[in-house]
């Protein structure tokens, strides 16, 4: 078994974050979500595995290396562009042909992991697993209608509601699936959909399995999506303190603050982690926070946030529902006639009172 991370798409609704890194590097309770995703891998005993990258090829591969930090051969697979998950399977073909494989979307975070999953195709062998979830806006995924447990049609993102069973992130196919993603045209949205690949695999009288998805899943395409991802793993951290925590501070809950990190006078309230080097000073830092390595917050409040890589907060009342990017400075208003300062990058979005 084989596994195929796809890492190519460009993350538009995640700008103005994604105009500068790769959607699937954005840290989540301080971990890339790729990272999430290869520690799955891991976890369910494969090791080759190919990565399908696009325009963020150079970041990924500096982040992933061969991916002997996980145990695994990572093969890079570029694509000349993001025209869908069948073409990244196409793309592939090679790397996949001849043995069954995992796909899992690179943008996809799974809190129970794909073991069971795999364990569940090995022991059936269809031509395709499909997992599927209950959810609110069917019309963001594809959906699945069933006939008892036969998956009987799939229609990516439709326009009128069949069913609110959405297809997760992560697929089990044979070889077969080359030959079913070879047959299709583009869809209205320019891209071959594997959820058509997958549909002709059921035409043709292939066996498709699902199953549903117990614990928790998200595909972090908005940024509602990523605070509620970092929420979930942040919940399942394994506490540890590393770093310096002052006397005067107090920590509650479900926290991480990592070498090298300084909490002065402050309170964090988990689940909250503080990375490495940051330096925590009269703030208060959680629930449902994440700050990533070599920040400064100082009597600041932050909480249900994603602070990246570099940030400096200082002397802000309260952060609540943010991300901010890399190196971004969030201060106190100088002036003291209500008037803001603001430089920021295209597609931004602030709120101020
Ligand atoms: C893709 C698939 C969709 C699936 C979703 C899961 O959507 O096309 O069928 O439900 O991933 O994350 P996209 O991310 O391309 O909108």
């Amino acid at each position: 078994m084989k596994a195929l991370v796809l890492s190519g798409g460009e993350g538009s609704r995640l700008r103005p974050i994604t105009h500068t890194n790769a959607k699937q590097l954005i840290p989540v309770a301080n971990k890339p979500i790729l990272f999430h995703a290869l520690e799955a891998i891991r976890d369910a005993g494969i090791v080759e595995t190919g990565l399908v990258v696009g325009a963020t090829a150079d970041e990924i591969r500096a982040a992933v290396g061969d991916g002997s930090a996980w145990g695994l051969r990572v093969t890079y697979i570029p694509q000349e562009a993001p025209l869908g998950l069948a073409h990244a399977v196409l793309t592939a073909r090679e790397f996949v042909a001849g043995q069954p494989f995992v796909m899992y979307l690179g943008d996809n975070v799974l809190l129970d992991g794909i073991t069971r999953f795999v364990e569940e195709f090995e022991r059936h062998r269809p031509s395709a697993q499909i997992f599927l979830a209950r959810v609110p806006e069917p019309e963001r995924f594809g959906v699945a209608m069933l006939e008892g447990d036969r998956v009987v049609r799939l229609v990516e993102k439709p326009k009128e509601p069949i069913s609110d069973l959405a297809l997760v992130g992560v697929y089990l196919f044979d070889d077969t699936i080359l030959e079913a993603a070879a047959t299709l045209k583009p869809s209205w949205r320019g891209e071959l959909e594997i959820t058509e690949a997958i549909q002709h695999l059921i035409d043709t009288g292939r066996t498709v399995r699902a199953q549903m998805v117990e614990g928790w899943w998200k595909d972090t395409g908005r940024p509602e999506d990523l605070l509620e991802a970092n929420r979930m793993m942040l919940s399942v951290q394994e506490p540890r303190i590393e770093g310096e925590v002052d006397a005067a501070s107090s920590l509650s809950g479900n926290v991480v603050v990592d070498r090298g990190a300084k909490v002065i006078r402050s309170e964090i309230l988990g689940p909250a982690v503080i990375g490495e080097g940051t330096a925590v000073e009269d703030s208060v830092i959680g629930p449902d926070a994440s700050v990533y390595f070599g920040c400064t917050v100082s009597g600041s409040r932050v909480e249900d946030s994603i602070v990246m890589e570099g940030c400096t907060i200082a002397g802000v009342r309260g952060l609540r529902g943010s991300i901010l990017g890399k190196h971004v400075e969030v201060r106190h208003a100088q002036a003291d006639d209500g008037m803001h300062r603001l430089i920021v990058g295209d597609q931004s979005h602030i709120e101020v009172d």
